[in-house]
């Protein structure tokens, strides 16, 4: 069982300047919650209780006030800083004392899942033995991501937004690892973009046929949040879904709660701490 997960929320956020100047991306509001709460839920849904947050140099005290070391969620947050954003396999580096012998969750802090199966996929792909494995999703717009090319159910290339059609299947920001993570991390170069790609690292498990995948169909959405057009996007996504349902997306307390891993005092705490709100309200109902 993958036990932990890292959420990767740094980056400068340049496209979205100057919105980011002060203030990191993953902190800006996809309609009632900061951005973060979504990659949270994902892990939190997949049962991942032990979770490293890697953000910014200069903005940990952001975070803390949100979201401090998760004790009232009824999970262990811990934090670390990256000075500058050398590539999403950084986080297995950076990352390497808390994942110390274990298997990991990656989640990139500006992804958002939702789907009714989706609950059910993450908790397929946390019993993961050996390997790695991502998460696909079809999209029309597949030269703005890494794409995967699958035959006969296995995945025979993967590449960083390709110039030339390779495939439509995208391969989404949420990324399950043995431990060998790691060191494969650590051995990478640089690409010409002077980064350490994604790409490449699942590149050295497919190559060794120990890279597999799970899909979201198209009763699920994945949205990624890179621009400033996408975040009103997905803002209208979630807006429409919670107001004609009632039920709130990513709603961490509530999630913690159906985990059975806090009660109703944690819920009071939340209230007291988010003050007279939607969300609040919505938490009042929760435990009523
Ligand atoms: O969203 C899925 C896509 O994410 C994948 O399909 C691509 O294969 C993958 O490379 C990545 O592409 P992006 O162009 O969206 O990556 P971006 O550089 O925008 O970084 C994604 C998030 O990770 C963003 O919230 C900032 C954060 N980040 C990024 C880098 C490079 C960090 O915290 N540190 C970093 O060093």
């Amino acid at each position: 069982m993958i036990k932990k997960g890292i959420i990767l929320a740094g980056g400068m956020g340049t496209r979205m300047s100057p919105l980011t100047k002060a203030v990191n991306k993953q902190l800006l509001p996809i309609y009632d919650k900061p951005l973060i709460f979504y990659s949270l839920s994902i892990l939190m849904l997949a049962k991942i209780k032990n979770i490293l947050i890697i953000v910014n140099k200069g903005q940990l005290s952001q975070y803390k006030n949100l979201l401090g070391d998760g004790k009232n969620l009824g999970i262990k947050i811990i934090y670390k800083e990256q000075d500058k954003p050398r590539g999403l396999p950084d986080a297995f580096i950076l990352g390497e004392n808390f994942i110390k012998k274990d298997k990991v969750a990656l989640i990139l802090g500006d992804n958002f899942f939702y789907g009714q199966s989706l609950t059910r996929t993450l908790l397929k792909c946390v019993k993961l033995k050996s390997g790695s494995k991502v998460i696909l999703h079809r999209v029309i717009n597949p030269e703005k991501f890494g794409v995967a090319k699958v035959k006969n159910k296995k995945i025979i290339s993967i590449k960083e937004k390709p110039k030339n059609f390779l495939s439509d299947l995208a391969i989404t920001g949420l990324y399950f690892f043995d431990n060998k993570v790691v060191n494969l991390s650590k051995n990478l170069k640089p690409s010409k973009r002077n980064e350490l790609e994604i790409t490449d690292l699942l590149n050295k498990y497919r190559q060794k046929k120990k890279l597999t995948a799970e899909y979201i169909g198209r009763g699920g959405a994945w949205l990624d949040t890179g621009s400033i057009e996408d975040f009103y996007k997905t803002t209208n996504f979630v807006s429409a879904v919670e107001n004609r349902q009632g039920f709130k997306i990513a709603c961490l307390e509530e999630i913690s709660f159906q985990n059975k891993w806090i009660g109703k005092k944690e819920i009071l705490n939340s209230i007291k701490f988010y003050g007279n709100c939607e969300y609040s309200k919505y938490l009042k109902k929760i435990i009523s």
